[in-house]
């Protein structure tokens, strides 16, 4: 059975969730949903989870799974409005503890802040199959970005996460705590073993000016023209491509604000006595 796709484009984060489902009124899974953040004000607001939420109404979805490609740094996830909003599990891959570990240090999170996952309500292993509704679905393995992250395959699509970008942008950097160029060669090669034909669905789309943005490509124009890991492209090659490339990279935007949140599956710290919930920024760390 063809999974059914329907992408929401970000503009601000140049993110792309996705509502994967098997038919009007049955089962569905959203991936890396947003929370709209405005750094100026420290306002969060719900503009495109509503679009999403909307959408499963009209489609008359139950949501069954909120999944999340890993831990993003360049935007804040919903994935606990959405669940507070229409159910649904939310799950990351099983290596998230190490990212918790890393930024818990980091942040100085207080003692409570659990390092193994648990904020989450699945942790998925690789390989590890699961189902949406008729659909089925296996959570690939494919750090690099992130020492955790997933590709989820859904019947003939896969979401891809921060590995490949559209061919004339590239792959995702691999310096953030953690990340490894020759990991992700070898997380994207296993991606571009799939056959050809295979629909890959992004997580982010940063088109040059004479483009639209897209929400998916295939193996095939991968191998061909993916700018820096097309066929042919050694390991060495990419590794060190990669590393020149990110050391020119700056921080993202979000990083701090957007990894504070996401590590805890979309909650925000626990309030302080007088109600608000912070966000921190450690000075001259990062
Ligand atoms: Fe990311």
């Amino acid at each position: 059975m063809p999974a059914i796709i329907k992408s929401f484009f970000d503009p601000i984060t140049s993110t792309l969730s996705h509502v994967v489902y098997d038919h009007a009124g049955g089962q569905a899974a959203v991936i890396d949903p947003v929370l709209d953040y405005d750094a100026k004000s420290g306002r969060t607001s719900t503009i495109a989870a509503d679009k999403i939420l909307q959408f499963l109404r009209e489609q008359e979805l139950t949501l069954a799974w909120i999944l999340e490609t890993h831990a993003h740094a360049d935007h804040l996830s919903s994935a606990k409005y959405l669940q507070q909003n229409s159910g649904g599990k939310i799950a990351i891959g099983a290596h998230i503890g190490q990212v918790q570990a890393t930024f818990k240090k980091l942040f100085n999170l207080e003692p409570g802040f659990a390092v193994d996952g648990s904020q989450f309500d699945v942790l998925f292993e690789e390989d590890e199959i699961f189902h949406i509704g008729q659909l089925q679905a296996k959570a690939l393995f494919v750090p690099g970005h992130t020492p955790a992250d997933m590709a989820y395959q859904i019947e003939d699509a896969v979401f891809i996460g921060d590995t490949l970008f559209m061919p004339d942008t590239g792959t995702a950097r691999c310096d953030f705590p953690g990340g490894d160029a020759q990991q992700l060669y070898r997380s994207i090669q296993k991606i571009l073993a799939l056959p050809p034909h295979t629909r890959l669905f992004l997580c982010h789309d940063y088109p040059p000016l004479d483009r639209h943005h897209e929400s998916a490509t295939t193996v095939a124009a991968q191998r061909a023209d993916n700018i820096h890991i097309h066929d042919g492209i050694s390991e060495e090659q990419f590794v060190q491509m990669r590393k020149k490339r990110d050391a020119t990279l700056a921080v993202p935007v979000l990083i701090l604000p957007a990894v504070q949140v996401n590590i805890r599956a979309g909650t925000f710290p626990p309030a302080e006595p007088n109600g608000i919930s912070y966000l921190k920024i450690p000075l001259n760390s990062l």
